[in-house]
């Protein structure tokens, strides 16, 4: 890991300050508390922090804020720290901010279909708690198991359902903020429809810890679906998979998701995990895992039913049809880790990209023209359905892709097709560190100057996760 380390910029006094609001035990500044909170799953990244706070309040938050602000101590907000994009790393020193202990879900509102959490709550802890009364949290990063809620609000997440139900903004209504500036404020209000002014609870959705630290959120809810089917389709040709990924959508069925996963991902992540499950022979380029939901089983039958023999006209292999709850775990375990395990592999650099779903066979094709022509190996797997692919890069040479120009080049042509395609560089994972140099690609002047006077009117002192997004000075 490349240790970057800044210190010195809080006073001893602020940091008995720091201790009076959050108490002593929530203060840390230990060898092994920076580096746990150094660094986050982007890539292989260490930015030393000077001090860890963990608040428990917004008013200790608000507390918290105001002394960075007088002093200029910059602050950077961190969930769970399972981004990858690097927004939540310390890349300027200064006070790293947790919220893990903002963990309770406040309250189920089972009339309105609404739910109050706090951003330290686990994803999929919240989804178990509201399934338990038959309502449904559709958004489910691969990380749901250990990421928060907070961070997905931050990064505006996706995940496999979102591509018939939607990502985290669709369901935030209104957000409990601090502002840089060290007021508290609700972005808007606990309703369904809104058109009341600016919506600044949606600007705050996706602004990666750069305008406010979220510390409540409301979120709709929906009845949990009855019933799924999962199905697995193997293609001796990757460009086919992915041409039948637009198809199944034009032939009139909207699958609860649709991932694709390229061969080289599911051996290393079977190998990674030790299971059997899905076959991995020299003849299949890439699966297809498709799902469908509803309240209807029979409908969803013959919706799966229709769904193969479409794959069968893209030259599909012998579709397995997941029979039980083990079969069906099994099966999104493998796709749940794939990027875990083929970065541990040494696909260290991980590109989010993401183009309208009918051109997704053209930024497939054009990757694999990339690699040839830079010398990298790229393994691709994703949400399908949405046109969003990972694109995980292993270039031996290369540790670290940000910053590093050999690197740079590369992924700058890659970012130019995406763009050229319709689509733009990141889908769900965020901008954060690491793809702030691309932003020019997709993005005129004007739209960066406009991006940057929001953020002044919010963070007027630029203390909260500056440098992220976009450069300091621009
Ligand atoms: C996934 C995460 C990395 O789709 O977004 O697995
Ligand atoms: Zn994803």
């Amino acid at each position: 890991m490349s240790i970057q380390e800044n210190k010195g910029m809080i006073s001893i006094k602020r940091l008995e300050e720091f201790k009076q609001i959050v108490g002593d035990k929530n203060v840390m500044a230990d060898e092994e508390s920076l580096n746990h909170y150094g660094h986050d799953e982007t890539e292989k990244l260490l930015y030393l922090p000077e001090v860890v706070l963990k608040p428990g309040t917004p008013e200790e938050v608000a507390a918290i804020m105001k002394i960075c602000n007088e002093d200029l101590i910059p602050v950077t907000p961190r969930g769970a720290g399972t981004g990858l994009s690097g927004g939540a790393l310390p890349h300027l020193g200064g006070v790293l901010l947790s919220t893990e202990r903002f963990n309770s879900i406040l309250s189920i509102d089972e009339r309105n279909l609404q739910v109050i959490v706090e951003p330290g709550v686990i994803t999929e802890v919240l989804q178990d708690s509201v399934k338990e009364r038959g309502l449904f949290y559709p958004p489910d990063p691969s990380s749901r198991g250990s990421c928060f809620i907070g961070g997905n609000i931050a990064e505006n997440s996706g995940g496999p359902k979102a591509v018939k139900y939607g990502v985290v903004k669709d369901y935030v209504l209104n957000l409990e903020v601090v502002l840089p500036t060290g007021e508290i404020i609700w972005t808007g209000a606990n309703v369904l429809k809104n058109s009341t002014g600016y919506n600044l609870t949606q600007l705050l959705v996706g602004s990666e810890g750069t305008l406010g630290i979220v510390t409540k959120i409301v979120l709709k809810l929906i009845p949990f679906p009855k019933y799924d089917l999962l199905m697995l389709a193997p293609f001796a040709s990757l460009e086919k998979a992915s041409e039948a990924v637009s198809a199944i959508f034009r032939a009139g069925f909207t699958p609860s998701a649709l991932e694709l996963m390229e061969i080289d991902a599911l051996k290393i992540v079977s190998k990674m995990v030790d299971s059997t499950a899905v076959p991995v022979d020299d003849s299949i380029a890439a699966h297809l895992i498709i799902e469908v939901d509803g309240n209807n089983m029979d409908v969803l039958m013959s919706d799966m039913e229709a769904i193969a023999e479409l794959l069968t006209t893209f030259d599909a292999g012998e579709i397995f049809f997941a029979d039980d709850a083990q079969q069906k775990a099994e099966l999104w375990k493998l796709r749940r880790r794939v990027a875990e395990a083929v970065k541990s592999s040494g696909y260290t650099i991980e590109e989010d990209t993401v183009v309208p779903r009918a051109e997704l066979p053209k930024l497939i094709k054009g990757v694999k023209e990339l690699g040839k022509q830079y010398g990298f190996q790229a393994v691709c797997y994703g949400h399908a359905g949405d046109g969003n692919l990972h694109i995980r890069i292993n270039d031996p040479e290369i540790k670290n892709s940000y910053g590093s120009e050999k690197m740079n080049t590369p992924l700058r042509a890659l970012f130019d097709l995406v763009y050229s395609l319709g689509g733009t560089i990141s889908g769900e994972h965020g901008i954060g560190l690491i793809q702030k140099g691309f932003m020019d690609i997709v993005f005129a002047k004007a739209n960066l100057h406009l991006m940057r006077e929001i953020k002044k009117a919010f963070d007027p002192n630029n203390i909260l996760n500056a440098g992220k997004i976009f450069d300091i000075k621009g």
